[in-house]
């Protein structure tokens, strides 16, 4: 029998996909399921990023693509960045990806490996310490506090730097609990990162986008002392509702570039030609469609949040960004895989147990707010009735 490597057996998973095929399992067998598990928005793409895509398949762009990307689209997302953050970044250090997942990857590869330690959030997106685990690293949690609105506190993590660390990672607005870090903060943990140059900062902006009461994201890239050891993640999934186009990209330095690019070759060769045409119509036409959609959600936020401190046993917090809320469900009396489970199975409501989101995830819920405000009102209702009995 051939063996596979022993590392596969630390690799992890992102649960909210499980909680997706289970309650697609129960809707086909005809039950009346809501689902707040996935981190997905709940609209279409906008239509003139659709009719370019539609262009560019009757056009003929049919072939391979620079493995790097599109000139056309890395210089698309060099303006954009220029336009948001007010930042320099040369097209030539772009690396379109299918999705930004694999900009993680890349990332986590380039640094990880046994004897090394790369610090990342906790809760917080699974593959981080997924694929940390996976290289051999050692993964040293940030943790982040609900009494902080889950934000780092930049002391606390600056301590348990070490002379292991190689790579810290930090994702803002982040996923599972949105919490936005402050400028304050980051500027802070920079301050004390001047004396160690050699560890290298992976900052996943993909919400960047999505922030409410006034916020304006902080970018990393705003901040020209660690720009030969930044790397930062972002694209079109959840700005433009495009999670199933499979595309994003990475900002890299350009001394680790060539490794990036290579590992592309390595492993999917190039993105999706057509999506990428899609992906240069994204940022070079309108952005009403983006605002639209931002609006939906801070009026949902404002409903699911309100709605969530008035059931019993539930505390939650004001989310700054994402599509995301984490309330504290220890009033319940139940442990978060128990609740999770409950409620989809017993009143058809899919949300995902904080633990799925690391340690420091226990006692929390996950709710993704990418559903109508009717939807989210029956699911109140139903955890609710759930708790009462
Ligand atoms: C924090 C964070 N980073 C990256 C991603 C991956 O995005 P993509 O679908 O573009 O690969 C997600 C998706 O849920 C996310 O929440």
């Amino acid at each position: 029998m051939p063996k596979p490597i022993d590392a596969l057996g630390r690799l992890g998973t992102e649960t909210a996909f499980e909680v997706l095929a289970r309650a697609q399992q129960l809707a086909a067998e005809g039950r009346d399921i809501i689902n707040l598990g996935i981190g997905q928005p709940d609209f279409r793409t906008p239509d003139h990023i659709v009719e370019a895509a539609k262009s560019a398949l009757d056009s003929g762009a049919h072939g391979y693509t620079p493995a790097a990307g599109i000139p056309r689209l890395r210089e698309a997302v060099a303006a954009d960045l220029n336009r948001r953050h007010q930042v320099e970044v040369d097209a030539s250090r772009v690396l379109i990806t299918p999705g930004a997942k694999p900009v993680m990857y890349f990332a986590i590869l380039l640094f990880g490996e046994p004897g090394a330690e790369i610090m990342y959030p906790n809760p917080g997106f699974p593959i981080y310490e997924s694929l940390i685990n996976f290289t051999g690293a050692v993964p040293v949690p940030i943790e982040l506090h609900e009494a902080t609105g889950f934000s780092f506190d930049a002391g606390q993590l600056l301590e348990k730097i070490t002379d292991r660390t190689r790579l810290i990672i930090l994702n803002s607005p982040e996923n599972p609990t949105g919490g936005v870090v402050p400028a304050g903060e980051i500027e802070k943990l920079l301050e004390g990162l001047e004396a160690r140059p050699e560890i290298a900062i992976l900052s996943d902006e993909i919400y960047s986008r999505i922030l409410y009461g006034g916020r304006e994201h902080v970018s990393l890239l705003q901040y020209p002392t660690i720009r030969d050891r930044l790397i930062v993640i972002d694209g079109w999934s959840k700005t433009y509702a495009m999670t199933g186009w499979r595309i994003g990209y990475g900002i890299w330095p350009e001394k680790f570039f060539p490794h990036a690019e290579r590992l592309a070759i390595n492993s999917y060769s190039c993105v999706n030609a057509v999506a990428q045409h899609a992906a240069v119509a994204a940022l070079e036409g309108p952005q009403d469609e983006v605002r639209k959609m931002v609006a939906v959600f801070d009026e949902r936020r404002e409903l699911i949040v309100r709605e969530l401190n008035n059931i019993p046993g539930f505390r939650c917090t004001d989310p700054g960004g994402a599509f995301y809320t984490f309330p504290n469900i220890t009033g319940t009396g139940l442990d978060s895989i128990t609740l999770q489970q409950k409620l989809l199975e017993e009143k058809g409501v899919a949300v995902v147990a904080g633990t799925s989101f690391g340690k420091m995830g226990e006692g929390y819920l996950r709710f993704s707010y990418a559903a109508s405000s009717e939807e989210i009102l029956d699911a109140m209702g139903r955890i609710r009735d759930l708790l009462a009995h």
